[in-house]
């Protein structure tokens, strides 16, 4: 328990509301920092009925300098962040690289100067399993070469992780740890929070909950010729709270002081693998649901199978993902019918 006052930037959006809740409720006090380009305030609204308590929210654009340094000279006190605060669109990121390298890196930059005027201070980055590409052997451990990345969004991670491992290298006092996330889906289970996309969803589940609501017409399975059991690709879907209360160990390890060094890497996934159609599988059961898809040719960039090892993060962070796959979906479909109402609702 810690009365401690974090700062979480992006706290609006998918994984930092989520991740805001688990602090919250281990007793944290949150600042949360978003300029609502990929969120909404009603978000805040999601937390407050949840946790009972409402977290302080400032609309700031991490690409403003000045209004970073202005932040924190009037949170003075604030020493730990968590950093979500990113655009995530890989295909997004090859159309439009600058405003990736922009948003991704020089946010990053602007709060790295600041925290680094501090006699000391706490950080934690949200980094992907994209850094791998598609690894040699599987499951991947953090020891595995990173790749050159695939887009320039997968780069803004790399280069990220550099910037914040050279920080590192020159202050001992500063403290962080890269978390490289796999595929984080689900919803709180109160379906008070959940994931938002905008526009056509890129990732598979909000894809999934979509069609089954009757909002896209049929799924687009990528590829069933790929070598795995069925043909589809395979991926490590964590469920979002896992992953939120993983952050929380994080910190609490950098405010224990039980970090091996001043810059630690961690993978974050399940440890097992799900190709396409055994999610889909998954959700028609869970949802009761009968899930029109078809199948169509790979999609560039996309990689076989990545699935995480996940000795490090169990061991040395003391964590452990212990919701199901049947859960992160049933928690996704909760949400989505909420999504539903609500769209309904504001059309009438
Ligand atoms: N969702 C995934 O599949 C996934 C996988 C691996 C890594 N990540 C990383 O995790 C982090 C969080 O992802 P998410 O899925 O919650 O994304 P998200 O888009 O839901 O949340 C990001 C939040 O940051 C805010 N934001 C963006 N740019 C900002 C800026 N300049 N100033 C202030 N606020 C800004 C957005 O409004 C949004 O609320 C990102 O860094 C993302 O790259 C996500």
């Amino acid at each position: 328990m810690s009365s401690k006052r974090v700062l979480v930037t992006g706290g609006l959006g998918f994984i930092g509301s989520h991740t805001v809740v688990a602090l919250q409720q281990e007793g944290y006090e949150v600042v949360i920092i978003d300029n609502l380009s990929n969120s909404s305030i009603d978000v805040l609204g999601g937390i407050t009925h949840i946790t009972g308590k409402t977290p302080e929210f400032e609309n700031i654009d991490l690409r403003d300098k000045t209004a970073v340094k202005d932040f924190f000279e009037q949170y003075q006190d604030i020493e730990d962040v968590i950093h979500f605060a990113a655009s995530k669109a890989v295909g997004e990121s090859v159309t439009n690289p600058l405003l990736y390298y922009e948003n991704n890196i020089s946010t990053l930059v602007y709060l790295l100067q600041e925290l680094n005027k501090k006699p000391s201070s706490r950080f934690i980055f949200s980094s992907s399993c994209t850094v791998y590409g598609q690894a040699d052997e599987l499951p991947i451990t953090e020891n595995a070469p990173v790749k050159k990345a695939e887009s320039p969004y997968g780069n803004t991670k790399q280069i990220g992780e550099e910037i914040i491992q050279d920080t590192c290298k020159v202050n001992v006092d500063f403290k962080a740890i890269a978390l490289r996330y796999f595929n984080p889906i689900g919803a709180h289970s109160t379906a008070e929070i959940g994931e938002l996309p905008i526009g056509t969803p890129q990732n598979l589940i909000p894809f999934i909950t979509q069609t089954a609501i009757g909002k896209r017409k049929e799924l687009s399975v990528f590829g069933d010729d790929y070598p795995t059991n069925d043909g589809t690709a395979i991926r490590d879907y964590i469920h979002v709270m896992d992953l939120a209360e993983a952050h929380v160990k994080a910190l609490s390890r950098l405010i224990n002081q039980n970090e091996k060094s001043n810059y630690e890497v961690f993978n974050l996934g399940t440890g097992k693998g799900n190709s396409v159609l055994e999610v889909i599988n998954s959700f028609e059961k869970v949802s009761k649901e009968k899930l029109p898809y078809k199948i169509v040719g790979r999609r560039e960039g996309d990689v076989i199978a990545a699935y995480a090892d996940t000795t490090k993060a169990n061991e040395d962070l003391g964590w452990k993902a212990n919701r199901s796959l049947d859960d992160a979906l049933g928690s996704a479909w909760k949400w989505q019918k909420v999504v539903q109402e609500r769209e309904e609702k504001e059309e009438n």
